[in-house]
């Protein structure tokens, strides 16, 4: 029997490293392993300590391997940390048949040039997203392909990434035993993970907030618009809970996750809290109200610098499906409504859709990137392939601007 196509996401995550393994069967895609750990080695989305990672990552594939009965050897991983930048570039070419029919050609000729922008040494290019084509002055158009005109023009988001946080990651990846298929900004993952199209065809704002980073992605009009990292997540509410109530981090962390609340009612600010003492010292009881007393700003802060970056984005006015939530920290009770007040849109909290198989497991805010890794790899197959910048060269496409250039003015 032939084997089944099998496609897996790594999460690389601030608190945990998520694999997951899916069967492709009869193009539907069925969940047969998933392995979590906590993690070591990463800080605020980056690798930090190499080999730290490599054995969290060893450990997570491991346990979806068993899960699946059988090894992998390739997967999808994902990207963040603050040293994503994103950019919309615009691009022109002279269409290359005559009689002015688009081909795909043109399509790759006109984001390659889109990407022959001008990278410092130290960044490369992740993603190079079309948002919209242009044919002739004709704006708006999605598929290009068999159209015609004389000039083709692309909207393209840019993502770029460090090039040593994007070779750490292969890197690690490798000496887990994983090759890497591609690498997809977190955001966008997990946008394939909780978004439906109907929502980023409207216009939509998308939250993964994490331990480490709060990752932003902006949708409108059927593409991706805007994307960054914001280097603050669950770990910040958890270390001020560890400080303000003089307890150990691991402590900190279950009382977060057991008692922290965002709505806070008069009975549940009078409630006893037991927080264990550093070091041997005793165990005291604090009210419901002094934790919220910590979280709650903690978590505004968040929102606020949130808030900043959907109005960076120049589409806050037109978020008509609002902002849906993911990551472990959307698992914060109140979260949705705190956040409606300060973005000033509709929240919702997302889930990631459900795929066939073992998907009670990954049901789960966490999984959102891992099972978005999933559905981006299921999605790119059934796609064409864009062409990256490395890829093909970032002088070849340089060149090949001039070229363009030079074809068309003489
Ligand atoms: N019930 C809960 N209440 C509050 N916070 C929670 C809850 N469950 C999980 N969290 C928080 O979610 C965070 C982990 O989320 P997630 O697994 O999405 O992060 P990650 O992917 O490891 O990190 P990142 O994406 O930031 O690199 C932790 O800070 C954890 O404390
Ligand atoms: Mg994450």
């Amino acid at each position: 029997m032939p084997q089944k196509e099998r496609i897996v996401g790594v999460d690389l995550g601030t608190t945990k490293i998520a694999a997951i393994i899916a069967e492709v069967d009869n193009n539907d895609l069925k969940v047969v392993g998933v392995g979590s750990t906590p993690s070591y080695g990463l800080k605020r989305g980056v690798i930090v300590n190499l080999e730290k990672a490599v054995n969290s990552i060893q450990k997570a594939v491991d346990e979806a391997s068993r899960m699946a009965g059988f090894k992998v050897d390739a997967c999808y991983a994902g990207i963040s940390g603050s040293h994503i930048e994103s950019i919309n570039a615009h691009a022109m070419i002279a269409t290359s048949r005559s009689g002015g029919v688009i081909t795909k050609r043109d399509i790759e000729r006109v984001l390659e040039q889109a990407q022959a922008i001008a990278l410092p040494l130290d960044r490369e290019i992740v993603h190079a997203i079309p948002i919209e084509y242009m044919i002739d002055n004709e704006r708006g158009i999605r598929d290009p392909v068999g159209m015609s005109g004389v000039k083709l023009e692309a909207d393209v988001h840019i993502v770029t990434a460090a090039i040593t946080s994007a070779q750490n990651i292969y890197t690690a990846l490798e000496k887990a035993g994983l090759k890497v298929k591609d690498l997809v900004l977190q955001p966008l993952a997990s946008s394939y993970a909780v978004l439906q199209s109907d929502e980023i065809d409207l216009g939509v704002g998308l939250l993964d907030i994490g331990g480490g980073t709060t990752d932003v992605a902006i949708f409108y009009d059927g593409a991706i618009r805007h994307s960054e990292v914001i280097p603050l997540g669950g770990e910040y509410i958890t270390n001020d809970i560890a400080i303000g109530l003089r307890t150990p981090y691991n402590q900190a962390e279950s009382i977060k996750k057991k008692y922290a609340t965002l709505i806070i009612s008069p009975e549940e600010k009078k409630e006893e809290v037991k927080v264990p003492g550093i070091g041997g010292r005793e165990d005291r009881n604090v009210t419901g109200e002094i934790l919220y007393s910590i979280v709650s700003p903690r978590v505004e802060e968040i929102l606020m610098i949130t808030n900043k970056a959907i109005k960076r984005s120049g589409f806050s006015d037109v978020l008509a499906a609002g902002v849906v939530i993911t990551g472990g920290t959307a698992r914060l009770k109140g979260l949705d409504r705190l956040a409606e007040e300060i973005l000033n849109l509709p929240v919702k909290i997302g889930i990631p859709k459900r795929l066939g198989g073992l998907t009670d497991i990954v049901l789960d805010p966490i999984y959102a990137t891992g099972v978005g890794l999933i559905l981006y790899g299921f999605e790119k197959k059934n796609q064409m392939l864009i062409p990256r910048a490395k890829d093909i060269g970032i002088f070849d496409a340089i060149k090949k601007r001039f070229e363009e250039w030079f074809t068309r003015y003489f």
